[in-house]
C-alpha cells in the first residue's frame, strides 16, 4: 500500500558550493569572470588570457601570458592512436556523440600519468584539456565531412589555429580572417563559464569521486548537449530557419505560450537571468560584426531573429516569466556566417566550456573540506511493505 507521505526533508535547500570564478546576478543581468564583467573582457581579453584568469585568479603579466600560451601550445597535438576513435563512428555520427567518446578517450591515454593529488599533474591535466579540445573538435568536423586531419600550428593564436584545423585543407594555402577570428574568439570567451549550470555541475559531481579529469570533462560534454542547455544554439538556428520569414512568427509566439505545446523558443528563458543575458548582447553585437566583414546585409535569420525579439519582449507572456534571449539566440546565425554547420555548434560551446570546466573541477579538488558529491532526495514512493508470492498477486 502506499500511504501519501508528509514530509519535513528537516533541511532548507543549500547551495551545491562555494566558489569564486563567477557571479551572476540574474535580476540585472550580470556576469563576471573573477570580478571582471563580461562585456569588458569580450572587449579587450582574447581567450587564453581569460583562461588564465578562469584558471589563476588574476590576470597574467605578459610574461606569465607567454609561459602559459607555450604550455598550452605544446599540448595542442593528440596521440596519433587517438585518431583510430574516429573510424569507429559513422561519417554522419553528430559530433557531439565523437567529442563524448573521444574526450573520453583521453582518460586512456593520461589516466596513470594524472595524479589528481598532485597540483603540477593537475596543472599539466588542465592545459592538456584546453590545448587538445581545439584539435580533437576540428577532427570531428574534418572526419564528419570526410577531409583529412589538420595538424595544428605552433605560430598561430588558440582560435586562429582552430579554424584553421577546421577548414584549411592540404591542397591550398589557407588564411585565417582576423576580423572573423576575432569574433569567434569573442564568442569562446562567452562561452567559457557560467557558475553551477547543468554541465559544469555534472563536472563536479564527476570529480568529486575522484574520477580523472578527462573522464569528467566527458561528463560535461555529455550534459551540455541536451536541446534544454548547450544544445539549444543548434536547435534555435533550427527554428529560425524553420520560422522562416517575419511573418510565420506569431504561430510560433502562439505555440511557445500554449501549455498543451511543448515547444519552446530556444533561445529564450534562463534558469538564473530574469533579465537579458549579457552574453546575448555582446553575440548580436559579434554577429553584425561577422555579417558585415562578410559583407552580407539583410540576413534573412537575423532579421527574423531580431523581430522574434522585439515581438516576444512586447508579449505580456514574455514579460510576466521574464523571458528574454539568451546566449544561444543568436550564436547560432553567427557560427553559421563563420562557416559552421548546425551539428558543430554545441562543439564549440563544449570547446570554450572547456576552461570553465577544468577551473571548477581544479577548485573543487583544492578545496579542502570537498567530499564526494550525493545531492539528497525527497522521497515520495511506497511505504515498505512485505513481499507477496506471485500466485498471491
Ligand atoms: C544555457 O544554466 C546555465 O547557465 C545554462 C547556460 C550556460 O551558459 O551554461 O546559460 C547555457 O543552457 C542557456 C539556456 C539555453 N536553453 C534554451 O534556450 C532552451 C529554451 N529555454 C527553455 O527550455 C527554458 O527557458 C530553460 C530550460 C532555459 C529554463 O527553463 P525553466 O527553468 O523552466 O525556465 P523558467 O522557470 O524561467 O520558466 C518560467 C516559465 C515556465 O512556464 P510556467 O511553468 O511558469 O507556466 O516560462 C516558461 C516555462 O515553461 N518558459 C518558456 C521558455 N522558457 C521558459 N516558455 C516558452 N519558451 C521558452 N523558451
Amino acid at each position: 500500500e502506499t500511504g501519501l507521505f508528509t514530509y519535513d526533508p528537516g533541511y532548507t535547500a543549500t547551495a551545491s558550493c562555494e566558489s569564486q570564478i563567477t557571479y551572476i546576478d540574474g535580476d540585472e543581468g550580470v556576469l563576471l569572470y573573477r570580478g571582471y564583467p563580461i562585456e569588458e573582457l569580450a572587449e579587450n581579453s582574447d581567450f587564453l588570457e581569460v583562461a588564465y584568469l578562469l584558471l589563476h585568479g588574476e590576470l597574467p603579466t605578459r610574461g606569465q601570458q607567454n609561459e602559459f600560451n607555450r604550455a598550452i601550445t605544446l599540448h595542442t597535438m593528440v596521440h596519433e592512436q587517438l585518431k583510430n576513435f574516429y573510424n569507429g563512428f559513422r561519417r554522419d555520427a553528430h559530433p557531439m556523440a565523437i567529442m563524448v567518446g573521444v574526450v573520453g578517450a583521453l582518460s586512456a591515454f593520461y589516466h596513470d600519468s594524472t595524479d589528481i593529488t598532485d597540483k603540477k599533474q593537475r596543472m599539466i591535466a588542465s592545459h592538456r584539456m584546453i590545448a587538445k579540445m581545439p584539435t580533437i573538435a576540428a577532427m570531428a568536423y574534418k572526419y564528419s565531412i570526410g577531409q583529412p586531419f589538420i595538424f595544428p600550428r605552433n605560430d598561430l593564436s588558440y582560435t586562429a589555429n582552430f579554424m584553421r584545423m577546421c577548414f584549411a585543407v592540404p591542397a591550398e594555402e589557407y588564411e585565417v580572417n582576423p576580423v572573423l577570428c576575432d569574433a569567434l574568439d569573442k564568442i569562446f570567451i562567452l562561452h567559457m563559464d557560467h557558475e553551477q549550470n547543468a554541465s559544469t555541475s555534472t563536472v563536479r559531481l564527476a570529480g568529486s569521486s575522484g574520477a580523472n579529469p578527462f573522464a569528467c570533462i566527458a561528463a560535461g560534454i555529455a550534459s551540455l548537449w541536451g536541446p534544454a542547455h548547450g544544445g539549444a544554439n543548434e536547435a534555435a538556428l533550427n527554428m529560425l530557419e524553420e520560422i522562416g520569414t517575419p511573418e510565420r512568427i506569431p504561430e510560433y509566439i502562439a505555440r511557445a505560450k500554449d501549455k498543451n505545446d511543448p515547444f519552446r523558443l530556444m533561445g529564450f528563458g534562463h534558469r538564473v537571468y530574469k533579465n537579458y543575458d549579457p552574453r546575448a548582447k555582446v553575440m548580436q553585437k559579434a554577429c553584425h560584426e561577422v555579417l558585415a566583414a562578410l559583407g552580407v546585409k539583410n540576413d534573412p535569420l537575423l532579421e527574423t531573429a531580431m523581430e522574434l525579439e522585439r515581438i516576444a519582449l512586447s508579449d505580456d507572456y514574455f514579460i510576466e516569466k521574464k523571458l528574454y534571449p539568451n546566449i544561444d539566440f543568436y550564436s547560432g546565425i553567427t557560427l553559421k556566417a563563420l562557416g559552421f554547420p548546425t551539428t558543430m555548434f554545441t562543439v564549440l560551446f563544449a570547446l570554450a566550456r572547456t576552461v570553465g570546466w577544468i577551473a571548477q573541477w581544479t577548485e573543487m579538488i583544492e578545496d579542502d573540506n570537498q567530499r564526494i558529491g550525493r545531492p539528497r532526495q525527497i522521497y515520495t514512493g511506497a511505504r515498505q511493505r512485505c513481499y507477496a508470492p506471485i500466485h498471491k498477486r
